[in-house]
């Protein structure tokens, strides 16, 4: 995690965005064969892997600011949630909207984490929560897929809260997502992931397990929500389930960490939900200093995270989890583009890949990124 290779006083050479030459200036002679070559002039910049955002629910309906303010008058999320905000707040919402309206939104929504340096997003669904408002979302992802210039994964989300028709038949949403919405989302391949959000009074351990055993059969890989406010198991469960990530972790103990250091699953951490909703922050030192790995991801949602800026991740990382300005970028980049299938093409400027290339503006060093906090720093993106 801390080692960060960077060569100073460098050049990059792209060919249709992929990476086809990079090394120090003095070596840029050997190129002598290109013809109308254009050259960017990044004296005193730095040139990044763009930011990879593993973990997003970037469709939806309508901001939930009157949540913030009752936060601010003393309610919890929790307790906001249970009065009938929260995730089915933004299902209502969603429900009024046409297909066309939300794709629009999360349009300008995509243009504007693009401006911030996010070269990859993962988008889910569940704030639609019927089978008609689930495929919609979906579609409007596959939509953003074939649009939006960037690379973006799809996550199928359906178990993110249960309806208030089903707060007591439980059994009766689970087979609805079994039996209704999987099939469908199979057959219009909608999505390339299955996500369950496992916590108290949202999903248990045992539901998750057959959600996500169901999902399996569709060949989608588990990313899911555990651990966010409640420690009860899920971190393992879904491990044993094949999961290529594990997200929130704000708590944790022992045998959480156990599980992961003996996985192939991504533990990845979303501190701007933290200081948004006044959360412990994910114990980022601990999860590194015993050996494991770490993504970081924005969470962008209406509820728990209104901001996508992985700038701000970085700084927050740095700040409130002590990693360091290089274990933060490499959480940011080679690490999440892994919690997205994305390692092959994602997170690292290597000879052949293809990933999106950040230029930032003129600063004295790295480390300036996180600590000038707020600042947009990301001069452009190369996708
Ligand atoms: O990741 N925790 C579950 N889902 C979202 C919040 C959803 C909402 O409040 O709209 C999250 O924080
Ligand atoms: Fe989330």
């Amino acid at each position: 995690m801390k080692s960060l290779p960077i060569l100073e006083n460098a050049f990059l050479a792209l060919e249709d965005g992929v990476v086809v030459a990079y090394g120090p200036m003095e070596d840029w002679g050997g190129i002598t064969d290109w013809r109308d070559l254009e050259i960017i002039d990044a004296d005193g910049k730095f040139v990044l892997p763009a930011f990879c955002d593993a973990h997003t629910h970037t469709v939806f309906a309508k901001s939930r600011e009157e949540e913030f303010v009752d936060r601010i008058n003393g309610l919890t999320y929790e307790e906001i949630a249970l009065k009938g905000g929260g995730i089915l707040n933004s299902a209502r919402r969603l429900a009024d909207m046409t297909e066309d309206e939300l794709y629009d939104q999360a349009c300008a929504r995509v243009e504007k984490l693009k401006s911030y340096g996010t070269g990859a997003l993962e988008i889910k669904s569940g704030y639609g929560l019927s089978v008609e408002a689930e495929l919609k979302m979906l579609r409007v992802i596959k939509r953003l897929k074939e649009s939006a210039g960037i690379t973006i994964k799809a996550t199928f989300l359906g178990a993110h809260a249960f309806p208030k028709e089903f707060k007591e038949n439980h059994r009766g949403y689970i087979d609805l997502i079994i039996n209704e919405m999987l099939p469908k989302i199979a057959e219009e391949k909608l999505a390339d992931y299955i996500d369950v959000f496992c916590e108290r009074n949202y999903f248990s351990l045992e539901e998750m397990e057959e959600i996500l055993l169901a999902g399996a059969k569709y060949g989608l890989i588990p990313k899911v929500h555990v651990n966010q406010f409640t420690v009860m198991g899920g971190i393992k469960k879904a491990i044993e389930l094949g999961a290529l990530s594990v997200d929130h972790l704000e708590e944790i103990d022992e045998a959480d960490i156990e599980a992961l250091k003996n996985s192939n699953c991504m533990p990845t951490l979303l501190p701007s939900c933290s200081h948004f909703i006044n959360i412990p922050y994910g114990n980022a030192r601990l999860m590194i200093d015993s050996g494991l790995p770490l993504a970081l991801a924005s969470d962008f949602n209406p509820g728990t995270t209104p901001s996508g800026n992985l700038g701000f991740v970085w700084s927050l990382a740095c700040v409130k989890m002590k990693m360091t300005p290089e274990e933060a970028l490499n959480a940011l980049t080679v690490n999440a583009a892994y919690a997205m299938g994305l390692s092959e093409t994602h997170g690292k400027i290597a000879l052949g890949s293809k990933t999106p290339i950040l230029i930032t503006k003129e600063i004295p060093s790295l480390a300036y990124i996180p600590y000038a906090f707020g600042d947009q720093h990301i001069e452009r993106i190369i996708a």
